[in-house]
């Protein structure tokens, strides 16, 4: 992935001077090459977290925290939210280009054709508890998939597209399956004559004896609620999908280790806390107040679930667009939903906040999100496989164009040790 080197930097340590190239992105952000750093030096870089340092070069996407923009291969979210349904942006993402009447048709057809999972994996629900969290059960059956469809070899191009196009639809049918599980009722297969996100509401709230047709508001809110998510760069989860794929690891290993980072509370699973959150405000007195001052406790673990993020010190784009959708649908549907009204006091009051002010805290994308799918039928427990859902053709994304990288090696940080210096071990009856 080539970058223009644009100067050169110096690092001056034990009276040396180390030339590094700096190179400059097409936005403009300057990275300090240290390839060399600890060759030509002994030194190697701390930077816990990785605030500081940047893992690759890539096309996909592009964020400027401090302006709140995010768009995908150059096309801003608003817009694709706007124009576009999430197929599109999906094929957009893994190929780089969005598609035209004909390749969107074709996309569809192809999403449809690999839309079921092989029958002996819907044997694999009914061996999980009831109270299997969903995320769990999507990792371990993404992983699966290898096993039904061993043929997968990265370095065929056509193996390849087909197993990117068969994740992205079974992904779906899935997280529907599993969400039948949970409730005891049988699992609704894809339909031939539905797309992608109305095939989804349809296996998730369809049944033998419950035939509405989808609400269009729903599968509109569903489109945007997924492009919104579908890629951001070297988030966490992403960073794991391209480091367990740097192994060599295959499509599926890589995007079920990142299933599994995505759950995490501070990552991922923030949008299903946001909803505990607010619920215990309501359940509890209604105080808001009392929540943000456990935020800004220093001494409580606690964060104010869905603010904050570790590269938009603004308002995230994202949050923009799912309060607003979120406010269409709660209209669309005439119902009042409590936790609204609750989420933007406590959005309005945290603003006003010195503490939320000098640290740049705002709603982040999982503030809003999860009203949004509570309005769609959605149970709370599943907003991170939503989430996951979203963000897959972004992590498919990552991961080739971390196969295709040059400049791409196995992902193996160094550290700092300050354990004990050598010792020898005493026979265990000296041991006092
Ligand atoms: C996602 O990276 C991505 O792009 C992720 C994501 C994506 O699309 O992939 O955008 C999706 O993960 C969104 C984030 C969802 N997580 C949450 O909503 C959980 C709550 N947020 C925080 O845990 C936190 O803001 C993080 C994890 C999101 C970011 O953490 P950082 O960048 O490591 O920031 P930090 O913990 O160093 O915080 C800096 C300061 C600290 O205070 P001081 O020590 O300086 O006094 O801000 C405080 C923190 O205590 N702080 C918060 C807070 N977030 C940060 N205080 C209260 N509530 C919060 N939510």
């Amino acid at each position: 992935m080539k970058m223009e080197k644009i100067e050169n930097a110096e690092i001056h340590v034990d009276n040396r001077k180390l030339a590094c190239s700096v190179y400059r992105g097409t936005e403009g952000e300057r990275a300090i090459d240290i390839r060399k750093l600890r060759k030509e030096t002994g030194l190697i870089t701390y930077d816990p977290g990785f605030v500081n340092t940047g893992s690759c070069a890539s096309k996909v996407t592009f964020i400027d925290g401090e302006k709140g923009i995010l768009r995908y291969r150059g096309y801003d979210v608003a817009d694709l939210a706007e124009k576009c349904e999430f197929v599109e942006v999906a094929y957009l993402l893994i190929h780089g280009s969005l598609p035209n009447a004909e390749q969107k048709a074709h996309y569809s057809r192809l999403l449809n054709e690999h839309s079921m999972i092989h029958e002996d994996m819907k044997e694999f629900f009914s061996h999980y508890p009831e109270h299997s969290h969903p995320m769990a059960i999507l990792s371990a059956m993404v992983v699966s998939l290898s096993s039904f469809y061993p043929e997968l070899n990265d370095g065929d191009k056509e193996d390849l597209a087909m197993t990117v196009t068969r994740m992205i639809s079974k992904l779906r049918t899935i997280a529907a399956f599993s969400y039948k599980k949970s409730i005891g009722e049988p699992a609704v297969y894809p339909r031939h004559d539905l797309r992608y996100c109305e095939n989804f509401l349809n296996m998730m709230f369809s049944s033998p004896v419950r035939k509405e047709p989808i609400d269009p508001v729903m599968t509109e809110a569903l489109n945007k609620l997924l492009i919104i998510h579908a890629d951001h760069e070297q988030n966490c989860s992403a960073s794991v999908v391209r480091s367990v794929g740097s192994a060599g690891a295959n499509l599926y290993a890589s995007i079920s280790a990142g299933i599994c980072a995505l759950w995490g509370p501070l990552h991922g699973g923030a949008n299903q806390h946001v909803i505990e959150m607010l619920e215990e405000i309501y359940q509890e007195d209604g105080d808001v107040d009392k929540l943000i001052e456990r935020a800004k406790n220093p001494r409580s673990p606690f964060r104010l679930m869905g603010f904050g993020h570790r590269v938009y010190k603004s308002y995230d784009p994202r949050a923009k667009i799912a309060k607003e959708l979120c406010k269409k649908v709660i209209a669309a549907t005439n119902k009042n939903d409590p936790l609204l009204d609750i989420a933007l006091e406590l959005e309005e009051k945290a603003l006003a906040d010195p503490y939320f002010q000098e640290r740049n805290l705002y709603p982040n994308v999982d503030f809003y999100t999860g009203l949004t799918y509570r309005e769609l039928g959605i149970p709370t427990n599943m907003f991170t496989v939503m989430f996951a859902i979203g963000r897959l053709p972004g992590w498919i994304a990552q991961w080739l164009e971390m196969k295709k990288d040059p400049d791409s090696r196995i992902s193996r940080p160094r550290q700092i040790y300050t354990g004990p210096n050598a010792r020898r071990v005493v026979p265990i009856n000296e041991r006092k």
